[in-house]
């Protein structure tokens, strides 16, 4: 054994606490034991088990990835086989495989005829480190060497590394990281429900006019790209309000700004459809997926390049020779072959259409159970994502006192009850994106549970 001497046999919980460094931890609180743990071990369909033997509803597909719930045979046996005939190989410098080359052109049908080329990675940040390359590069090309700012949205998520991090508008992401934030900027979420003097299309009107000013100010000349999520996803679970995307759309078309949509949540059947894009007319630039590609099963990204830049992208090769951009798994095999098994369970069992409508359902039924509790303001959401935003009783609409903490004691509350639900710290918002694969049955249950959460925990207000 190489564990070092002094954490021998220690209890897997205390070895956690003294080894990992956690993602969006407290390290101190949680190196010292003072916050929660949990070891997950297994899954299957749309539950969880822990190691004290507990099952539980995931109602939030992990990350919001494992959109064909867990324990997919399918899945496992793509990977098996694919293990088994090519573990590894690159797509360097025009070596590729079998996997890589059948998945491109399915995303690429999946996509529709405006995307022309597939970049692989692994993750939505590294994804997105690529869109911003590719736009600062095809700016390059065009000889426009100041058009490189991004513009980003507060509340969205992007990713966590240097530059995706500084796209990502949740100061929790930047606080202490010193992020390069010179070429980004960040411009008003489209959440309407802060701004009720407004009709949700004047608010989508303001969003855009807002984005409109922020452009102008800074310089057309300098503004490259503009990165968002169809809908707001980590910022709080929020479907854009009304004719926000057209107008939108027409603000980045004056002033020849690329869109760089991220689908990192909202791809492959989220929504309820298999893009964000079709469900509210985006016609994006530059597309970013991951997360549902593979459900989770093995890490894997990809961008999608629109023809506007592709076709400068080749043009350019002229001059600019080698487009000197990669990673080692890009196009990974494994994870291409269980991104092919997935896309085909997707499409096979209809799962886009039973995020709609059991989606649809989960949500109906939240709001039955919790529309007129005192403390909802509201019930959102699209597809098979829901969010519940709570506030203090009223009107007017006034946030909770920040110390009550309620969502997060909502969610440890739903967790007691069986599902896992993710408290959303804008405001008091708990969020739900089970399982595509999810069935009524399952959604009664988590209507049941979430109400009796919010109940108990209303109670100790
Ligand atoms: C919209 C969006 N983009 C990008 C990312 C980053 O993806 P990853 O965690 O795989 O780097 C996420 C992750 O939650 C996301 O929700």
């Amino acid at each position: 054994m190489t564990t070092p001497p002094d954490l021998a046999g220690i209890s897997p919980e205390a070895l956690d606490r003294r080894t990992l460094l956690h993602p969006l931890t407290h390290v101190a609180n949680y190196a010292a034991g003072n916050s929660p743990h949990r070891i997950v071990e297994a899954g299957s369909g749309v539950r969880v088990t822990d190691s004290r033997g507990r099952s539980v509803i995931d109602g939030f597909s992990g990350l919001y990835c494992v959109n064909v719930g867990y324990g997919r045979q399918e899945l496992v046996d793509a990977m098996t086989e694919q293990a088994r005939t090519l573990a590894f190989y690159h797509v360097f410098a025009g070596a590729t495989h079998p996997p890589a080359i059948a998945l491109g052109a399915r995303l690429l049908g999946l996509a529709g005829p405006s995307m022309k080329r597939v970049f692989f990675g692994l993750s939505g940040s590294d994804a997105n480190e690529t869109q911003v390359k590719l736009s600062w590069y095809y700016n390059n090309i065009r000889g426009r060497p100041a058009k490189k700012k991004i513009i980003a949205r507060r509340r969205a998520y992007h990713g966590s590394t240097v530059m995706s991090g500084s796209l990502t508008g949740i100061p929790l992401y930047h606080d202490g990281f010193d992020l390069p934030f010179g070429l980004v900027r960040h411009t008003t979420a489209p959440d309407p429900f802060w701004a009720p003097e407004l009709d949700p299309a004047a608010f989508a009107q303001r969003c855009a006019d807002d984005l409109d000013a922020l452009i102008r100010a800074e310089g057309p000349d300098t503004v490259g790209a503009f990165i968002a999520e169809p809908m707001i996803g980590t910022g709080g679970i929020v479907p854009p309000p009304p004719g926000y995307w057209r107008a939108i759309q027409e603000v980045l078309r004056a002033h020849d700004v690329l869109l760089i949509l991220d689908e990192v949540i909202t791809g492959f059947g989220r929504v309820g459809a298999m893009f964000g894009k079709d469900l509210w007319g985006i016609t994006p630039d530059l597309v970013t997926l991951a997360k549902g590609l593979t459900s989770g099963y093995a890490p894997l990204s990809a961008v999608l390049v629109g023809e506007r830049v592709w076709d400068v992208l080749q043009a350019g090769a002229a001059t600019h020779g080698i487009f000197g951009h990669g990673f080692t798994y890009s196009a990974h095999p494994i994870s291409a072959a269980v991104a092919l098994a997935n896309l085909d369970l997707i499409e096979k069992e209809g799962l886009a259409e039973n995020a709609r409508t059991v989606g649809e359902y989960l949500r109906a039924g939240l709001t039955d159970r919790l529309g007129s509790h005192p403390l909802v303001g509201e019930i959102r959401g699209t597809g098979m994502l829901a969010a519940v935003e709570f506030v203090a009783p009223g009107p007017p609409r006034r946030h909770l006192p920040k110390t009550a903490q309620f969502s997060s004691r909502v969610a440890a509350l739903c967790l007691e009850e069986g599902v896992l639900a993710r408290p959303i710290p804008f405001g008091d918002i708990v969020g739900l994106a089970p399982p595509l694969v999810l069935t009524r049955e399952d959604a009664d249950l988590i209507v049941a549970m979430v109400g009796r959460a919010v109940d108990r925990a209303a109670a100790e207000l």
